[in-house]
């Protein structure tokens, strides 16, 4: 007797790691520090004890480069999930700078298609993994006897954060990063993408 699984409505988290992460991430990483110094404030969001940018790299041309990556990306993507044809990719991002002891909060991202994180810096795996939680609310009224888990019985999944790669995922998915426990910044960058009309 065979039985065959067939997964409906997957939750994806597309990754992608950099080939020339080496070069990119100094740069960016001297960006990040030159906007902190700038904004020490910055913004108060999901961040715990650490520092956020505004959402405007997007229109700042030094980040011109991290930003068609983030785009090109997600064009991908929405490609391989048949979007169409004359849509375009619309996107906000912003820097987070996680020291030591800081974490960020469970959370989603609405009102757009794909959100994600690319890794400048970091210390793995003490700066903590990103966590997502199983968004089958419903699943959440039993749990599964299962030694181990699996993708489906799992109720959270961490993933090792890399320096150099991105992670692109549904703004739908909750998600959080756990405490950096390195004795080492946790520095990335974040982004939500909306496909919008071509017009
Ligand atoms: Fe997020």
């Amino acid at each position: 007797m065979e039985i065959i699984p067939q997964p409906l409505f997957p939750s994806v988290v597309w990754t992608t790691l950099f080939d020339d992460r080496a070069i990119l991430n100094p740069k960016l990483l001297a960006l990040a520090k030159r906007m902190r110094s700038n904004d020490p404030a910055g913004v108060a969001n999901t961040n715990v004890k650490g520092w956020q940018s505004p959402n405007n790299l997007q229109d700042l041309p030094e980040f011109d480069d991290i930003n068609l990556r983030i785009l090109q990306v997600c064009e991908r993507i929405g490609e391989s999930l048949n979007f169409k044809q004359n849509y375009t990719y619309d996107h906000q991002a912003w820097l987070n700078i996680s020291p030591p002891g800081a974490s960020n909060k469970i959370h989603f991202h609405a009102n757009c298609h794909f959100s994600g994180v690319y890794y400048i810096s970091l210390k793995a795996p003490e700066c903590g993994s990103i966590f997502f939680r199983d968004p089958r609310v419903a699943s959440r009224m039993m749990t599964y006897p299962a030694e181990k888990p699996t993708a489906f019985t799992a109720e959270e999944v961490q993933l090792h954060p890399e320096e150099g790669r991105m992670y692109v995922f549904p703004g739908w998915l909750e998600h959080g990063v756990e405490e950096n426990t390195s004795d080492q910044d946790r520095v990335g960058i974040s982004f939500n993408v909306l496909a919008i009309p071509r017009s």
